[in-house]
């Protein structure tokens, strides 16, 4: 199916009502017995999660405290080189802790009145068109554990640093925002999957991984990049190409990696016209022509 399936560890509850994380022997915390606790744990609080209600509060370790505020501490560095004005001006209107966790309540709090967006947890892979429907009327679904220690720079797993840092600071912009919810307009109106899937992976080029021209340098946008202090550091010297939804729609990518396909907009304008255009318009036959364009 979708490549996104296989770096969400499968969550199972087992016939105690216990429920585990099945983390692959290449994780980096396969072997650590404390970190898989904690993972079972966290997972536990998303699968007994009722909608409407407040988030359960996870129960961070100092050492993934610590984890955060190197990460933190790395990234504000680099994102005054690397991300956008946008991006930059949101992270100040937010005003994310630094030095510890912050809960996913809280961080629902602090956006809800900015742009309406909302934190829902989830235990691992959502399907993809309940993740971005629901993007339409706010809701951003949200894993809530932390990568392992030992791979702070970058982890291929989703992870509430990437979920935080990258997404919830992009979301407490108006202008990403609005973008967001488009995307998930766009997925609920489409019917086959082909659309659904086309439609996922231009927000993968945009708001997961798309780079502009901005103050008259390459900077980052995308979620992912910004959530990375190891792939910031790379994104320039990749295979930038022009922003055309058509490639976007059907240029496969890895997500084990660094992404060396990258697509550039000229500015955040260009982005709003092109991308934002096609989510707020496209249906199945739309996506279908362009497919049938892009060979
Ligand atoms: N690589 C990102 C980071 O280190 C996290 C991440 C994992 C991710 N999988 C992703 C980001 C898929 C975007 C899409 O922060
Ligand atoms: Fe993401």
């Amino acid at each position: 199916m979708f490549e996104e399936a296989q770096y969400f560890a499968p969550v199972a509850t087992r016939d105690d009502g216990t429920v585990e994380v099945e983390l692959a022997a290449s994780h980096p915390g396969f072997a650590d017995p404390v970190y898989r606790a904690r993972r079972n744990a966290i997972a536990a609080l998303a699968v007994d999660y009722v909608p409407g209600t407040p988030i359960p509060t996870a129960e961070y370790t100092p050492q993934e405290h610590e984890v955060w505020a190197l990460v933190s501490r790395e990234l504000a560095i680099k994102h005054r080189v690397y991300a956008t004005a946008e991006y930059l001006n949101a992270v100040e209107r937010l005003g994310l802790p630094r030095d510890r966790i912050p809960q996913l309540q809280e961080v629902s709090e602090l956006l809800y009145p900015l742009t309406g967006f909302r934190y829902i947890p989830a235990a691992g892979l959502v399907p993809l068109r309940e993740f971005y429907g629901v993007l339409a009327d706010g809701f951003f679904h949200s894993t809530q554990y932390i990568r392992h220690h030992s791979t702070p720079l970058y982890t291929p797993e989703p992870d509430v640093v990437h979920e935080v840092i990258g997404h919830a600071n992009s979301l407490a912009s108006d202008r990403y925002a609005r973008l967001y919810r488009l995307a998930g307009g766009a997925a609920r109106r489409v019917e086959s999957d082909a659309a659904l899937e086309f439609i996922s992976k231009v927000f993968w080029f945009t708001l997961e991984f798309g780079v502009m021209t901005d103050q008259g340098e390459l900077r980052a946008y995308g979620a992912g990049i910004l959530s990375s202090y190891g792939e910031i550091e790379e994104f320039r010297g990749m295979d930038i190409r022009p922003l055309d939804v058509a490639r976007m729609g059907t240029t496969q990518y890895d997500i084990t990696k660094y992404q060396d396909v990258l697509f550039r907009a000229d500015s955040l304008d260009h982005l709003e016209d092109v991308v934002g255009e096609f989510w707020a318009t496209c249906d199945d036959d739309s996506i279908a022509r362009l497919v049938a364009d892009a060979r």
